[in-house]
């Protein structure tokens, strides 16, 4: 018997305890049913009155050692951290899941490469415009009915969320910095009824050449490349004559989309042709409000709606499912 409990506390003398791993291994092979300790115990039943005299001290004691290893064991572990719910090594971590880019994004980045090959840089400007750069340099006159054509959203008297990114032109016609070739894209915002074609807010890339004899065959140019590049080698175009305050002549754009197929016919109201741009070139007196000397330069601008060109690139039924922020939806562009 005394080999056997020399044993139990040479064994409990070697044990470390460092993970609550080791100290369930502890458990399991002391003290347990069928652990070391109750071995003994069992052998202990077996002795004759005269040996459980001799050995029942000892061995209560080399059990109490096994017990109380184990507590400071456990309360050592606790006291570390080791082990804790909390620092649980082996349970899986929490993945934050990656947000993806909006679609109207794609398409306005994809927009800004094509006129960034063309040679065009990229500005930015302000959503909330002063009358001047939305309206009054642009050649809207004050109480011009011309104004009516954008419905404004009006902050203060002449504070107002901008109808266009035509503002953001004036302001770079204004820096002066000559000659001048940027697109601006940019959200923009009209007093519409919100509808699944209309919103009352939407998104412009608009574009600016001004330099010394720029034509209206350049304005051209311009727009097929981007067209042949944006969508597709094969699309027709038409121009048909238009008004913008800011332009003269002015013109309208559309793309051929062909009435085959359901959503065609319907986006094109069955003609078949789809607008998606209006242009023209600067007028004079534009560049004279921006100290631009008009019979030097002369310059063309364009403005392509955005969202309805996503629409059509995702076949996006209702422009009201891009601003809704359902995950569901966002998520299919994720991986674009
Ligand atoms: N600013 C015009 C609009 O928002 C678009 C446009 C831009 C037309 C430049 C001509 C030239 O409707």
């Amino acid at each position: 018997m005394k080999e056997q409990i020399d044993n139990l506390v040479d064994e409990l003398k070697n044990f470390k305890i460092s993970s609550k791993d080791e100290l369930e291994k502890f458990r399991l092979k002391f003290l347990v049913k069928k652990g070391l300790v109750n071995d003994l115990f069992n052998e202990f039943k077996s002795l004759t009155g005269e040996e459980k005299k001799k050995w029942g001290k000892e061995l209560n004691v080399a059990k109490q050692k096994v017990e109380s290893f184990y507590k400071s064991s456990l309360e050592q572990l606790e006291e570390s951290g080791v082990g804790n719910s909390e620092v649980e090594s082996e349970l899986p971590g929490y993945f934050s899941e990656l947000g993806g880019r909006h679609p109207i994004s794609y398409v306005v980045e994809e927009m800004n490469q094509i006129f960034e090959r063309l040679g065009f840089s990229v500005s930015v400007g302000p959503e909330v415009e002063d009358d001047w750069h939305n309206f009054s340099a642009l050649n809207f006159p004050p109480n011009h009915p011309a104004r009516d054509m954008q419905d404004t959203f009006f902050v203060e008297d002449d504070i107002a969320l901008r109808t266009h990114t035509s503002s953001v032109q004036v302001r770079l016609m204004e820096e002066g910095n000559l000659p001048i070739r940027s697109v601006m894209p940019g959200r923009v915002y009209r007093n519409e009824a919100i509808s699944a074609r209309s919103n009352c807010f939407f998104h412009q890339v608009e574009g600016l050449y001004i330099n010394k004899g720029v034509s209206f065959l350049d304005l051209k140019q311009t727009l097929y490349n981007f067209v042949q590049e944006f969508f597709g080698a094969n699309t027709k175009v038409r121009f048909r004559a238009s008004y913008f305050p800011f332009t003269e002549p002015s013109a309208e754009m559309d793309i051929f989309l062909g009435t085959e197929t359901e959503s065609d016919y319907k986006l094109t109201k069955g003609t078949g042709w789809l607008e998606i741009l209006g242009c023209g070139m600067v007028d004079p007196n534009v560049l004279e409000n921006c100290k631009i000397d008009s019979n030097e330069y002369s310059g063309f601008a364009f403005g392509l709606g955005v969202d309805r060109i996503a629409m059509l690139k995702y076949g996006v039924k209702d422009l009201r499912t891009f601003f809704n922020n359902d995950k569901r939806f966002l998520d299919q562009f994720a991986t674009l």
